[in-house]
């Protein structure tokens, strides 16, 4: 036989055994997955609040993915309370829960419980939201977060004209008012929206398209904290009584969230904007409400994200881990909890408008067209 054939079929042997060690740690529908030890295993699912539909949409898709599996769950909601989460938590560990999965509600919040995971060995993924501050957090996934903000500044301009559908300048030169609304400080992922939205936005800003109307473009001064509705419909309010008065009209605004652009459009409305000329609002999640408000024209755009894939993805991390295989990564670079870089695994968001709405939300399967009646 010749040496090459040898070589090359004891190759393909290997890839065949990895393969199949691989998989083995994939677990299958059958509830058979786990080995030794962890078979049947508690995991620790901690979500933030249920106001927001995709939390509870995440929450379920975790605790069936992991039941699939056989593993047991205790899935919690914290009511958006911080020290409700922490105890949730510390009631996890002393229930022997030997994986955590945790959305948090303040992301620095959390040291001593995960302090005491390390001391069981219970490993801890962050899910959507980064853990900061604490060395124990094992792994994390979630969207491109800075890319979610490129991607709602790039649909701001894009609706006011500024920029064409491939993204290319029109030449639209304004001048627009706009207003600027963030996240919740405490939540990572705030940063990241902002940060990828006004590096999206600065150059216009600078060359005077966009005009800030309030002045506010600090992340603190346009934060809202809980990512809370109201908060962010009193800001606008307050936005429209001290600087748009007289005639002068907000074009676009901002919002980094379905839920906040809910509050935002409230107070124009009651402020006496007609439904069918609210300026260009923004948002995240794709969640029912506001994909209705965009097909009725109200909202211009949300991002969506796909918790399907992120469910899948905490499930996939979790079962790696109880069954003694690494779990995969795409980035080890970008997000650093100020003591460790935390391998991440990364999904991309998708820009969602009146135009694309079936084809990205229906024809996946994510909604039904009856969901968005
Ligand atoms: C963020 C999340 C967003 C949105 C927001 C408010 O952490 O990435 O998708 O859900 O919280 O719940």
């Amino acid at each position: 036989m010749n040496i090459k054939k040898v070589l090359l079929g004891a190759a393909a042997l290997g890839v065949a055994v990895s393969l199949a060690a691989c998989s083995g740690g994939r677990g299958g529908t059958g509830g058979d997955s786990g080995s030794g030890d962890n078979k049947g295993a508690l995991v620790g699912v901690a979500m933030p609040t249920k106001t927001s539909e995709r939390w509870i949409k995440d929450g379920d898709a975790v605790k069936s993915g992991l039941e699939k599996l056989g593993y047991k769950v205790d899935l919690e909601y914290a009511d958006d309370k911080i020290p409700q989460q922490v105890q949730q938590i510390s009631n996890m560990l002393t229930k022997g829960a030997k994986i955590l999965i945790v959305a948090s509600i303040d992301g620095t919040a959390l040291s001593d419980q995960l302090d005491q995971a390390a001391e069981q060995g219970v490993k801890v993924i962050a899910y959507d939201r980064l853990i900061n501050g604490n060395k124990n957090v094992d792994y994390y996934t979630t969207f491109d977060n800075y890319k979610v903000g490129v991607d709602q500044a790039t649909s701001l301009l894009t609706g006011l004209g500024v920029l064409d559908a491939d993204g290319k300048e029109t030449g639209e030169k304004g001048p627009f008012n706009v207003e600027l609304f963030a996240g919740s400080p405490d939540d990572n992922n705030a940063t990241f929206f902002y940060n990828g939205a006004m590096d999206t936005l600065k150059k216009y800003i600078d060359d005077g398209t966009l005009v800030v109307g309030s002045g506010q473009t600090g992340f603190t001064q346009v934060a809202t904290l809980r990512w809370d509705p109201a908060t962010a419909q009193k800001r606008m309010q307050d936005l429209i009584a001290s600087t748009y008065s007289g005639g002068k009209k907000v074009d676009g605004v901002l919002s980094p969230y379905d839920g906040l652009s809910i509050g935002i459009i409230s107070a124009l409305t009651s402020a006496g904007y007609a439904t069918d000329a609210l300026p260009i609002i923004t948002g995240q999640d794709a969640e029912a409400a506001s994909v209705k408000s965009i097909i009725a024209g109200q909202q211009y755009s949300t991002i969506y994200k796909d918790t399907r894939q992120l469910a899948d993805e905490a499930v996939k991390m979790a079962d790696d881990l109880l069954t003694g295989t690494k779990p995969e990564v795409n980035d080890t670079k970008s997000y650093d909890n100020k003591v460790k870089v935390v391998p991440t695994f990364l999904f991309q968001p998708t820009v969602v408008t009146k135009d694309n709405y079936k084809k990205v939300l229906v024809d996946s399967g994510y909604y039904t067209e009856a969901d968005l009646k």
